[in-house]
């Protein structure tokens, strides 16, 4: 079976952060001259989230700026809203049948929100079975996530073994990638960076905002003239996805020198992070001011998609007795 890869990313908020930039978003856009690659914006998932009339459709659409923005084409990559393909829905329920409850229960990502949500809801619970479905109705055999998303594919293979098993093979086991270094980028204050942690850099934030973020990075109480450790701060781990490796080694030099505060080493932080942005961040305003354009866009991918899905659905269908 040749590849295909397949990735998505949920429109909860205005802005995506550089968390998911760099540990998804940024590698797309390699990935998509290598494979056939399907990317999602992946609205049903968010909708566990937002709950505001309207949110869920501007968010989307700032979504697909975003991806388009960081170079995306519609030729190469087939760029699509996962709620323009309802047949998700159904695989949702035709995988959730062949799946404990139990290991939905265990899912670390629904542990976390139920230990701080009071409310919430079932569609957190379901929330694995759906990303299967998002992956498998498209029999993507890749799924370039961050680390965090290791046990969602896990997952996905799991279900994938127990359908196969039960109504014969019908779905590929897709593999993880996962890349080492960009695999948990740290937020604000050097845990995993998170919208829900309120530790994010949002990629369309003002620059005076991302300024102010940037300054409020934690790092440890020594003073400027004492030797720091590069390994063990926050601003420095975030400097090596921006700066290049002459930037990062002089960084490097000056911390174990001593001599160097952290405001400077926050402010060259903030001046690397700008100088990748703004060209993103340009064309993002660009596709921002042009709705209709990346409505297009979508609807031309569902097209594609549907094709895909239709053919798959008719599968399962036939392989279940339906
Ligand atoms: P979402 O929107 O929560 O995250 C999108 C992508 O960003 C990665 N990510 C990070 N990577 C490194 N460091 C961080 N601090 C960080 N924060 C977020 C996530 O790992 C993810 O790759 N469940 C998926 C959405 C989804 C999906 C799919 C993905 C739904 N269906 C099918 C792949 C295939 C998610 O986490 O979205």
């Amino acid at each position: 079976m040749s590849d295909l890869v397949f990735s998505g990313v949920q429109p909860s908020a205005a802005s995506v952060h550089i968390g998911n930039y760099l540990g998804a978003m940024k590698w797309f856009v390699k990935l998509q001259e290598q494979f056939p690659l399907m990317v999602c914006v992946v609205d049903f998932h968010a909708l566990t989230s937002v709950d505001k009339r309207g949110e869920l459709r501007s968010f989307s659409q700032s979504l697909a700026a975003t991806y388009l923005a960081l170079g995306l084409t519609k030729d190469s990559t087939i760029l699509f809203r996962q709620s323009d393909i309802p047949e998700v829905c159904e695989l949702t329920w035709y995988l959730a049948c062949q799946f404990p409850l139990g290991l939905l229960e265990r899912a670390t990502a629904f542990k976390d929100k139920r230990e701080k949500q009071e409310q919430v809801n079932s569609g957190l619970l379901f929330y694995p079975i759906l990303m299967a479905a998002d992956i498998l109705l498209y029999k993507a055999t890749k799924v370039p996530v961050g680390a965090d998303q290791k046990q969602h594919i896990e997952m996905t293979r799991e279900v994938s073994e127990k359908f196969n098993y039960r109504f014969g093979t019908t779905f590929p086991q897709p593999e993880p990638l996962i890349d080492k270094k960009t695999g948990i980028i740290p937020g604000l204050d050097g845990r995993k960076m998170s919208k829900s942690y309120d530790n994010f850099i949002g990629l369309f934030e003002t620059e005076k905002v991302i300024e102010s973020k940037v300054k409020k990075i934690v790092t440890d109480s020594k003073g400027v003239d004492e030797s720091k450790d590069p390994e063990t701060c926050n601003v420095f781990s975030l400097y090596n996805h921006f700066a290049t490796e002459d930037e990062i080694s002089e960084l490097r030099e000056s911390y174990l020198k001593g001599g160097l505060g952290y405001g400077t080493a926050k402010m060259e932080l903030f001046r690397v992070i700008m100088r990748e942005l703004s060209p993103i961040r340009e064309k993002y305003t660009y596709y921002m001011s042009r709705p209709r354009e990346v409505e297009t866009i979508l609807e031309q991918g569902a097209e594609k998609a549907r094709i895909i899905a239709l053919k798959t659905m008719k599968e399962v269908k036939e392989a279940i007795g339906i």
